[in-house]
């Protein structure tokens, strides 16, 4: 059973790959065998993370220029990975956009949230994931197998509790996105559109919801957080990388049109 796991001589690609959660999802494709399609935009600052992986694994993992909004972008960036890699079989729809506290994005009240804020969002998260499965899903199957990961959110089925902010300095107090939910939890509907129309030709499309990843955050916004969770902290990068390979390999061979919530329990309260 252990072996269902493995993802030896299979291609997989990672949409957004060189920020905080891209490089933990190649490393566990990396990991399971997997050769990996990393793509992101062109000139996005890799992460030290991704630096070390592409490091240690030269051999097996390459980097895109793709920008997930502009069709043509992802066109020229399949068609460079089809040549260098193979057609996926596993592809992971990881970019995506928030305005975290640390941004530097200017703040707005609810009522004077710039409408283009909110349609970025959507932009990316949402019409960006549509556009790399119509590109890539497209080829995937096409070959009559494949697994689609779409990373959502917590906030796709919870709103966020802006108490966790409310300590943060600043004239106009920090207030998370409307649009960063909204976006992600039509990503969930996103997946069981796929699932239920590509199912017969063998691609399983499944919604990986992360809870809240540590990393830089502050020890006020932690210790609010995790008392808000089950299981009393915020996630690591190794509590979400066995999540991915499971929903990416032949382990989950019948499991599709889920979303599996890797929050730590914070939705189940
Ligand atoms: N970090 C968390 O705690 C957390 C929690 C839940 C869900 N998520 C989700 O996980 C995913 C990754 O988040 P992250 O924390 O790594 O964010 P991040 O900002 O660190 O990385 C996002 C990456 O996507 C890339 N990107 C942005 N727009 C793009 C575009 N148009 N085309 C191609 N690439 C683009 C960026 O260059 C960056 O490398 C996002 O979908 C996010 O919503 C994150």
């Amino acid at each position: 059973m252990i072996d269902a796991f493995r993802l030896d001589h299979q291609t997989a690609v990672v949409s957004g790959a060189c920020g905080k959660l891209g490089p933990i999802w190649v490393e566990a494709l990396l990991e399971a065998g997997a050769r990996v399609g990393a793509l992101d935009l062109p000139g996005a600052k890799a992460s030290a993370a991704f630096d070390a992986l592409a490091r240690a694994h030269g051999d097996r993992l390459r980097r895109f220029d793709c920008d997930i909004t502009d069709r043509a972008s992802i066109e020229a960036a399949t068609g460079a990975l089809v040549d260098q890699l193979g057609l996926p079989a596993v592809l992971v729809n990881n970019a995506g956009v928030d305005q975290p506290p640390d941004s530097g994005g200017s703040r707005a009240t609810v009522d004077g949230l710039p409408i283009d804020q909110f349609r970025r969002m959507v932009e990316v998260n949402l019409l960006g994931t549509f556009q790399m499965i119509q590109v890539l899903g497209a080829r995937m199957a096409s070959q009559g197998r494949g697994s689609i990961i779409n990373i959502g959110s917590l906030y796709a089925s919870v709103s966020p509790d802006q108490r966790f902010y409310d300590h943060m300095a600043g004239e106009v107090p920090f207030l998370k996105s409307p649009a960063y939910g909204a976006s992600k939890a039509a990503v969930v509907n996103l997946t069981k559109y796929f699932a239920t129309l590509w199912g017969a030709r063998g691609i399983r499309v499944n919604t990986l919801s992360p809870g809240g990843v540590l990393g830089g955050q502050d020890d006020q916004f932690k210790g609010k957080y995790g008392a808000r969770v089950p299981l009393a902290r915020m996630a690591q990068a190794d509590d979400l990388k066995g999540p991915l390979v499971f929903l990416a390999s032949p382990a989950s061979s019948y499991v599709t049109g889920h979303e599996l919530r890797v929050d730590g329990g914070f939705t189940a309260w």
